[in-house]
């Protein structure tokens, strides 16, 4: 077991360090940097892709942020509609040509109930159908039309981590493809996102070698009352995504917001006990955030950010610091590795059953 874990005590804090590995698997030889396209084994016809009003995301948990992040960068980069729907809820609802539809099951292990049921719904509205998911083989790939691997290598902790990332990189590999093919994304702007993708496991790296700041930070704020994660655009679905691996591993009570809705409601939460982690980054709108910021600093509440600096160089005026490297688009998933080793500590701080914690599982295959 010790061996399995590579000297880390669990899974998790072995999965979290292997992204830099697992997102190189995910990119390799899928990059043309220089011609701003992707290589992709996807059997969908341009024509198809051409002719669709609108991809819709279906999935569960981490894999439904996943998905959040995905819709957005499609609607930017590919000019199609995109949404997302929690699996569950899922409904192949009015006002929709299926034909003109792409609906695409996010599933890490291809076996999660509710997203199968979301997919065969689809599919029987005669929607086209894609997976996005890790496991070759898995229920999901014998159900859809076409599936793309995210390559993230197997995933132990029942907390995703890894595989979030890939999901991500993945989607947004799939947004240039179906950018590219309906002629919505220019070469130059397909290259630099492709270039900020190459770059993301060193960004991860270094995020990871910032991982005794981290652990102190934990430490210090771990018996805090609750835990509010606050982001914009795409650093919102990686605001949920932090407040979900906190409160799964830790127990703790935390919430993720969008930024601008904090004074719509959540902002009566905040106090002194309850630490505030801001994801400061490209394409999350950062200075608007910067003011969300300073409102709950007024009533007392710490701030830990994960920014990234901004075109001046500088990086706001928060109690805690976390320097995101600059990678365009994809940096809020390097912010979102500060919250993984974030909940982490706090788990490991309280002697949390990390891997498998109370009342969770890896797949859940019941509806
Ligand atoms: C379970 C796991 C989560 C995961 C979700 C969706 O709830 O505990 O970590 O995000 O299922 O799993 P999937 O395999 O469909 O991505």
């Amino acid at each position: 077991d010790a061996a399995e874990k590579g000297g880390y005590e669990h899974y998790m804090r072995k999965e979290i360090h292997e992204q830099p590995q697992s997102l190189r698997q995910t990119i390799a030889g899928r990059l043309d940097v220089d011609g701003g396209d992707v290589d992709l084994d996807v059997s969908l016809s341009e024509e198809q892709l051409q002719s669709l009003d609108e991809i819709e995301f279906v999935a569960c948990g981490t894999s439904y942020y996943a998905g959040l992040y995905a819709a957005r960068l499609f609607e930017t980069l590919a000019d199609v509609r995109a949404s997302v729907t929690i699996a569950s809820e899922y409904d192949f609802g009015g006002g929709r040509d299926p034909w003109r539809t792409l609906t695409v099951a996010v599933t890490q292990s291809g076996e999660t109930a509710d997203t199968l049921s979301a997919i065969r719904a689809a599919k029987q509205a005669g929607a086209q159908t894609l997976a996005v998911t890790n496991t070759l083989g898995s229920t999901v790939t014998r159900e859809v039309d076409d599936s793309v691997f995210i390559r993230a290598g197997p995933e132990i902790g029942v907390a995703a981590t890894k595989t979030f990332a890939s999901q991500v990189a993945t989607l947004a590999l799939l947004a240039v493809y179906v950018g590219r093919r309906r002629n919505a994304l220019r070469a130059g702007r397909a290259s630099t996102l492709l270039e900020n993708l190459r770059a993301l496991p060193g960004a991860v790296q270094q995020v990871l070698d910032n991982e005794p700041v981290v652990e102190e930070l934990a430490d210090t704020y771990a018996d805090s009352e609750a835990f509010f994660f606050i982001g914009r655009e795409l650093a919102y679905p990686v605001a949920l995504e932090g407040a979900l691996k906190l409160k799964e591993i830790s127990y703790d009570h935390a919430e993720g917001f969008a930024a601008g809705e904090l004074k719509h409601g959540p902002l009566a939460l905040v106090t002194e006990e309850t630490p505030v982690l801001a994801s400061l980054t490209d394409g999350s709108r950062a200075e608007k955030t910067h003011s969300n910021v300073k409102e709950v600093q007024a009533r007392g509440a710490p701030v830990i950010a994960a920014a990234s600096a901004d075109g001046d160089g500088t990086r706001p005026a928060v109690d805690e610091q976390l320097p995101v490297p600059n990678i365009g688009l994809v940096e809020p998933l390097a912010a979102n590795v500060y919250w993984q080793l974030f909940a982490y500590h706090v788990a490991a701080n309280k002697g949390r059953p990390i891997d498998k914690p109370r009342n969770l599982a890896k797949s859940v295959t019941v509806e």
